[in-house]
């Protein structure tokens, strides 16, 4: 299991923990598939009852690894541990906590579209910028971010790449609620144990009711679909180039 997740089970909550501070826990392809080898045993696990992720140090995630990104818009890898974690979430029958502090870009916001409690900092910054980076969004985002919000700012943030804070993002119904950032690990572990504790079958059904996993799936399909030709596009490795060189990318080139 790769050491940037670490993953532990406390009285029935497995806690995903990304641990790669010093790059704002983006998520590399190992890292995706250790996440996926955490959610698979803990669906299959009867005494794991939640699953609680977080982020170590600032920041909850910067989302996928550009780095890696920019290797298959050249050429390389195949598919990712990323779809295992995708359809193992669209049908993940066991309640999801997530506690965000700091940017979460990105997967970062998409995967909490996929948790049934979110805590949030209040100054967190949450961003899905997929056109600004040329892709397209992932995650069953296109149908779940704009039943949240509704399609105008779901539209704002997949294409200006609008940063919505922690604060706004519990007003809009993304979070449970929006805290101080020192209070959000408690809080969202407090949930979780919450959580643990409630009859696990009837915590099933009523998840399961609430969401169509194969819905889901099918989108996550549809949207790969997008995102793959996207990846080897010039306006993709414009955009991932832009961002190594840390400056804006330029599309007047691009048709
Ligand atoms: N992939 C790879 N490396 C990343 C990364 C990503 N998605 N996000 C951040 N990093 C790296 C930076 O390159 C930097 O590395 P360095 O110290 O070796 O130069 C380090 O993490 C710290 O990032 P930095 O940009 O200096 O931090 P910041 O606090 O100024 O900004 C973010 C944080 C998350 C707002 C900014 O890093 C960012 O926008 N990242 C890209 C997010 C993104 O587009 N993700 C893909 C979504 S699909």
């Amino acid at each position: 299991m790769s050491e940037l997740v670490q993953v532990r089970v406390t009285a029935g909550v497995m806690t995903i923990c990304l641990n790669r501070p010093e790059k704002k826990n983006a998520i590399t392809d190992a890292m995706y598939g250790a996440v996926a080898d955490g959610l698979e045993r803990a669906a299959a696990d009867d005494a794991i009852r939640v699953v609680l992720f977080r982020g170590e140090g600032d920041s909850f995630s910067a989302g996928n690894d550009i780095g890696d990104f920019m290797q298959v818009a050249m050429g390389g890898g195949g598919e990712g541990h990323v779809f295992r974690v995708l359809r193992t979430l669209a049908h993940f029958e066991k309640p999801v906590v997530a506690a965000v502090k700091g940017s979460a870009v990105g997967i970062g916001t998409t995967l909490l579209l996929h948790c049934d409690l979110v805590f949030v900092a209040e100054d967190a910054r949450l961003s899905t910028p997929f056109v600004n980076l040329a892709l397209a969004p992932e995650a069953a985002s296109t149908i779940l971010l704009p039943r949240v919000v509704g399609h105008q700012r779901a539209f704002a943030m997949f294409a200006l790449g609008e940063v919505v804070s922690g604060k706004q993002a519990a007003e809009w119904g993304l979070a449970n609620a929006a805290l101080p950032a020192a209070q959000v690990e408690e809080a969202a572990a407090r949930a979780a144990a919450e959580l643990a504790k409630r009859a696990p079958r009837s915590m099933r059904l009523t998840k399961k009711l609430m969401r169509d996993g194969a819905a889901l799936w099918s989108q996550m399909e549809r949207e790969n679909e997008a995102f793959s030709s996207q990846l080897t596009t010039p306006e993709a490795r414009e955009a991932f180039t832009a961002f190594v060189e840390r400056r804006p990318p330029d599309f007047t080139k691009v048709s």
